[in-house]
């Protein structure tokens, strides 16, 4: 079997130090075909961007796993030098931001600022072709702009252009159309998905929306509290999803609602963890663990990933439950 792009094993990853740390990854065990899509969703504060980060060892200096692996294309990106690390985040290893205009340096004309993304430096015919393949219609005009003559959607259309420059074998799209209108950010992720098939590039999109991201997605994996609860293909985790949180999620965001059903929220507030949750993180906030009988377990049982079928599994003392009722 091909090696994944991201192999990523029981990561535990600490900000900060002491009894003040947070554990934003509390034990990841998460691995991405290489080529696939994923979408990695959950809450503010779930360690979306945390992993994100992680995969191109963007840390405060310091910041070092406490446990686990983690390996991007085959390298532990804790073994190998910063001189290394740099060079697959400059060769294979893109990020695409929210904000385009801030990722797009003020000072320098679009040209000028594709020219010498990557090396080596590009002709004045490679960079039209790249700004047409993101679908800018008027290359030559985008060339000699400055950042802020643009439209949000044509700022990421250029940013997304860069990242495709070159070689890139992953791309971490982080919450990459959350700032867009509605109709664009359609456009923009369609762009940035049939671009990744053509090149076989892995494609990473991180939101807090997962109706946004369902569209786009091989597999989806549901982060809670920094761990991953809810891993599997796309179609499984929204037709079927069997995690107390998946479910909570859909129900609580846009997209879901049946006509005249208003939103519900997720009664609670995300956990900030301090140290190894001692149960399940979403315990406190779950359906499943208000039942008395289900209580102590979910409360002082950390639960391990079970598989439910092939590339699909969960994070949940109760998930058996959870499939018996949907399938009454
Ligand atoms: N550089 C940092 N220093 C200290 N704490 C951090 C740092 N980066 C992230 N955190 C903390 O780690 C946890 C996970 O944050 P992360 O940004 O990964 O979440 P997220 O899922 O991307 O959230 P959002 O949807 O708001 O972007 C949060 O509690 C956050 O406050
Ligand atoms: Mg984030």
């Amino acid at each position: 079997m091909a090696q994944p792009a991201l192999d990523i094993e029981d990561l535990v990853l600490e900000f900060g130090s002491g009894p003040g740390a947070v554990r934003a990854l509390d034990g990841v065990t998460l691995s991405v075909p290489e080529g696939s899509i994923l979408g990695v969703v959950g809450e503010s504060g779930s360690g979306k961007s945390t992993v994100g980060f992680a995969a191109g060892r963007l840390m405060p200096e310091g910041v070092r796993p406490r446990q686990g692996r983690l390996g991007v294309l085959g390298n532990q990106v804790w073994d190998i030098s910063i001189g290394q690390m740099r060079q697959i985040r400059r060769q294979m290893l893109r990020y695409i931001f929210q904000d385009p205009i801030a990722t797009l340096d003020p000072t320098k004309r679009i040209g000028w600022q594709l020219k010498y993304a990557v090396e080596p430096n590009l002709s004045n015919d490679e960079i039209v072709t790249a700004l047409s393949d993101v679908g800018l219609p008027d290359p030559e005009q985008v060339i000699s702009a400055w950042p802020h003559e643009l439209s949000g959607g044509m700022a990421q259309r250029v940013v997304i252009a860069m990242a495709l420059l070159g070689h890139p074998k992953i791309i971490v799209a982080d919450e990459a159309t959350s700032a867009l209108d509605a109709s664009v950010r359609i456009r923009v992720l369609e762009l940035l998905r049939d671009r990744s098939r053509e090149r076989g590039i892995t494609l990473l999109l991180l939101s807090h929306d997962l109706w946004a991201v369902r569209r786009f997605c091989d597999n989806i994996a549901v982060m809670y509290g920094g761990r991953i609860v809810e891993h599997g293909p796309a179609e499984k985790v929204f037709e079927r999803p069997a995690h107390p949180y998946t479910l909570a999620l859909l129900g609580a965001t846009a997209g879901h609602e049946k006509p005249h059903e208003t939103l519900s929220t997720i009664p609670g507030i995300p956990p900030l963890l301090h140290g190894a949750s001692p149960g399940c993180a979403f315990a406190p906030r779950c359906n499943l663990a208000a039942n008395r009988k289900n209580r102590d377990k979910c409360n002082s049982e950390r639960p391990v990933q079970e598989s439910v079928e092939k590339n699909w599994s969960l994070l949940c003392h109760h998930w058996q439950d959870q499939i018996r009722n949907e399938e009454r």
